[in-house]
């Protein structure tokens, strides 16, 4: 059975200390939780990537990184490796959020470079994907999310892409309050799903987790997560609070 992950991703949030106690609430908050109910994956800023790693071993939870680079070393100023993540157990990153194709100009062939790196180390890709408000209104929302996914991710075996993650975030619900209502969400994941299985076989599709995100909270997350192709959340805002990102790791 495919996994469920609540990932809480923080952005560029938080001081060192602020970072580490909403680490240790959380950790304290979901003692004695059944892991098998979720998947916890918190994905704090790189300079905290040590703290969190070492405050999660031994505990049920997964340290992810918010980015990395598609080169594997050298001189690339500011950059941090996929090795370099491994090398301190590292086991998720985030690849491909609006934010980074929006300000950093990412593109589906670097996410390509990323995903593979990553996957060579060893790191678990949380690739995201998700339309713009203009493609939705256009009409042309799966178009977008289906190139997104095929440009990116469809060189990869099958066995490489048994490994990733597919986050699912439409632009226009992150940070907004606006979230894409239980059916749209629902109705693109099971879109997601079956362009997985045209390229590598039902079995593997239905192996894939596909997380909901944008503008997902302690409030909304049962109903999205009731839902048969949704298996959990990136959640942005919501994971900076240990209560409300707790609630939702509970809402399935
Ligand atoms: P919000 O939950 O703040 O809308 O952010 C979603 C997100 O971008 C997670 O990666």
């Amino acid at each position: 059975m495919r996994k469920k992950i609540v990932a809480g991703n923080w952005k560029m949030n938080k001081s060192f200390e602020q970072a580490e106690a909403l680490i240790c609430d959380i950790l304290e908050e979901i003692d004695g939780l059944d892991s098998r109910l979720a998947n916890v994956v918190i994905c704090p800023p790189a300079v905290y990537l040590e703290m969190a790693v070492d405050l999660a071993r031994e505990t049920s939870i997964s340290i992810g990184a918010q980015n990395m680079s598609q080169f594997t070393s050298g001189a690339y100023t500011g950059e941090i490796s996929a090795t370099m993540l491994q090398s301190m157990d590292v086991q998720y990153c985030i690849l491909g959020h609006s934010e980074r194709r929006q300000y950093f100009n990412e593109t589906d062939e670097i996410l390509a470079a990323k995903v593979k790196t990553a996957l060579e180390n060893v790191i678990k890709p949380i690739f995201c994907c998700g339309e713009a408000l203009a493609q939705r209104e256009a009409g042309v929302h799966f178009d977008v999310v289906k190139s997104q996914i095929e440009n990116a991710l469809f060189t990869l075996t099958e066995e490489q892409f048994a490994e990733v993650v597919i986050a699912y975030e439409p632009i226009w619900a992150i940070g907004t309050g606006v979230t894409a209502s239980p059916q749209q969400a629902q109705e693109m994941h099971e879109f997601i799903r079956g362009v997985i299985a045209a390229k590598y076989g039902i079995a593997v599709a239905e192996e894939t987790s596909i997380l909901y995100g944008g503008s997902c909270n302690a409030k909304n997350a049962k109903e999205l997560f009731a839902n048969p192709d949704i298996d959990g959340g990136l959640i942005g805002g919501a994971s900076l609070v240990a209560a409300d990102f707790v609630t939702i790791i509970k809402s399935f």
